[in-house]
């Protein structure tokens, strides 16, 4: 078949939805089905989500994706898969039933344990081999949680009997009828037990959260033909051949390939992410050394800032205080405002991620008066996803020993101009939008369609690229230092909220 009757298609199983995005030749979007699912929040604290309504939205959306796009499941060249990270699902390998729930990387109920770790000095231990900081957030607390909290669960794993996956080997499970049990090294790179130097699971790690090697699975690179479709996914037989966590498939989407390239993506959550070429360059600054991606031999490795809540703050408003009734309401309401006298947001819903790292962060408005509308608390938390950014690149900018002058960003939030252009103003950098702001899912497209052959080169997919909108920094300096001043004060009065 000619390659233009050819398609990629991209699998993108984030947080709140399971999407499907069918890409051309020209990196150009042919056809998107979405499908959101349900958000678990059994305690404080805790999100789960049912795994198999993740394996059925994304599922249903790869389907309905196809006919949009109005094509046969067999002008698909391949798939990419890009997935939420951490987010931890075991199953039972001989009847694919989850054992529970998976755990999301939201979820905080593995903190008090993190501490303990933290206090009986594991610290350098885990950051020297994994190039993460002791966290709940990444997947290894998880999996010892779930095996130490379901009935029978440990055991069944001594057995052999239990895989562990994040969503994309679940999803890779799901899509072959239960043959292939894998990951790619980007995802493993989140877990917490592999070891980024040596790249394999690290037996040290896995004594201490008392993982068995047996649930793990085989890593693979980001780019290879890995197996095909068994069928229950629609009906050809597709080549699976690209896979990478969705903050590194986005970083791989917006061509950042090169050394001191970095983007930021406005999801869920907020992660810059800056290729550092193929050195781990280990972070003075309370950043994340993590694998951008493996493709054949070679390995580039990343440096990332994790915002825990981004467009989530956004989401609260609408769905956890009815605030606002749409996302997109807070733009106008913002803008509408000609300052946010002096009222600051600090999202720390679930703790706060780089670079304060505090479990025991919590929410917190300040500046509230008697004059403070709903507009001022949608501005302020719109502005403190641009502030979180802003302590990220500053961290960012010290490790790496120079400034940024370019972040590419993508992700819902990067729609909006209002929060592009203060995030400009704030950071002293300019601030690209490409034109297809789907970067996450095209990167996964990019990797699959490089392992198929459909794209040649990194270099034709390079010349792809092409910005839509540019914010360069206007505002007055002496006026954000006022700003920053009142944010940073306000995040320290956060610090340590439970303690
Ligand atoms: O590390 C968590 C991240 O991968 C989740 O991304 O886009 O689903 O918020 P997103």
């Amino acid at each position: 078949m000619s390659q233009n009757n050819q398609f990629i298609m991209a699998l993108d199983q984030g947080t709140t939805s399971s999407r499907a995005i069918i890409f051309d030749k020209n990196g150009h979007i042919m056809a998107i089905a979405q499908k959101d699912f349900e958000q678990i929040f059994p305690h404080t604290g805790w999100v789960e989500h049912d795994p198999k309504e993740i394996w059925s939205t994304q599922a249903t959306v790869a389907t309905e994706a196809i006919t949009k796009a109005n094509i046969s499941p067999h002008q698909i060249a391949g798939i990419g898969i890009t997935n939420q990270r951490e987010t931890t699902i075991l199953w039972d390998r001989n009847t694919s039933e989850p054992l529970y729930n998976a755990i999301v990387w939201q979820d905080r109920r593995t903190s008090a344990y993190c501490n303990e770790l933290k206090e009986k000095g594991h610290v350098n231990l885990v950051s020297e081999k994994t190039g993460l900081v002791i966290d709940a957030y990444f997947s290894a607390t998880k999996i010892k949680w779930i095996l130490d909290n379901v009935e029978g669960a440990r055991e069944k794993a001594d057995r052999g009997e239990v895989c562990f996956g994040t969503v994309d080997s679940w999803l890779i499970w799901k899509m072959t009828g239960g043959k292939e049990h894998l990951t790619d090294i980007t995802n493993a790179s989140r877990t917490m037990v592999f070891n980024i130097h040596e790249r394999c699971w690290d037996e040290d790690l896995l004594t201490l959260f008392e993982i068995p090697a047996s649930i793990l699975p085989e890593v693979r690179s980001s780019s290879e033909v890995y197996c095909t479709t068994s069928g229950n996914l629609l009906s050809a037989k597709i080549p699976i051949a690209g896979i990478a966590g969705d903050q590194q498939a986005a970083l791989f989407g917006q061509l950042c390939t090169r050394p001191g390239m970095a983007k930021t993506t406005y999801g869920t959550g907020c992660f810059l992410v800056m290729n550092t070429g193929d050195k781990p360059v280990k972070s003075r600054n309370k950043l994340l050394t993590t694998i951008a991606w493996q493709i054949g031999d070679k390995v580039d490795y990343a440096l990332e800032g994790s915002v825990f809540i981004g467009g989530a703050a956004i989401q609260w408003l609408r769905d956890g205080v009815s605030i606002i009734k749409d996302a997109s309401d807070s733009k106008e309401m913002a803008a509408g405002l000609k300052d946010n006298d002096g009222v600051y947001f600090v999202p720390a819903l679930t703790g706060l991620g780089a670079p304060y790292w505090d479990q025991d962060a919590r929410g917190t408005f300040f500046g509230i008066t008697r004059g403070t509308t709903r507009a001022h608390m949608v501005r302020a938390a719109l502005e403190a996803i641009a502030y979180q950014v802003y302590d990220v690149l500053k961290a960012m900018e010290k490790d790496a020993g120079e400034a940024t002058e370019e972040m590419r960003v993508d992700g819902g939030a990067a729609a909006n101009d209002f929060l592009m252009q203060f995030q400009a103003d704030l950071s002293r950098c300019v601030i690209k939008r490409p034109q297809i702001t789907e970067t996450t899912a095209l990167g996964a497209a990019y990797l699959a369609g490089l392992a198929v052959g459909y794209w040649n080169s990194e270099e034709e997919i390079r010349n792809l690229w092409k910005a839509d909108k540019t914010f360069e920094p206007k505002a007055d300096e002496h006026e954000i230092n006022r700003l920053l001043h009142f944010w940073h004060k306000a995040v320290e009065r956060t610090l340590n909220w439970l303690t």
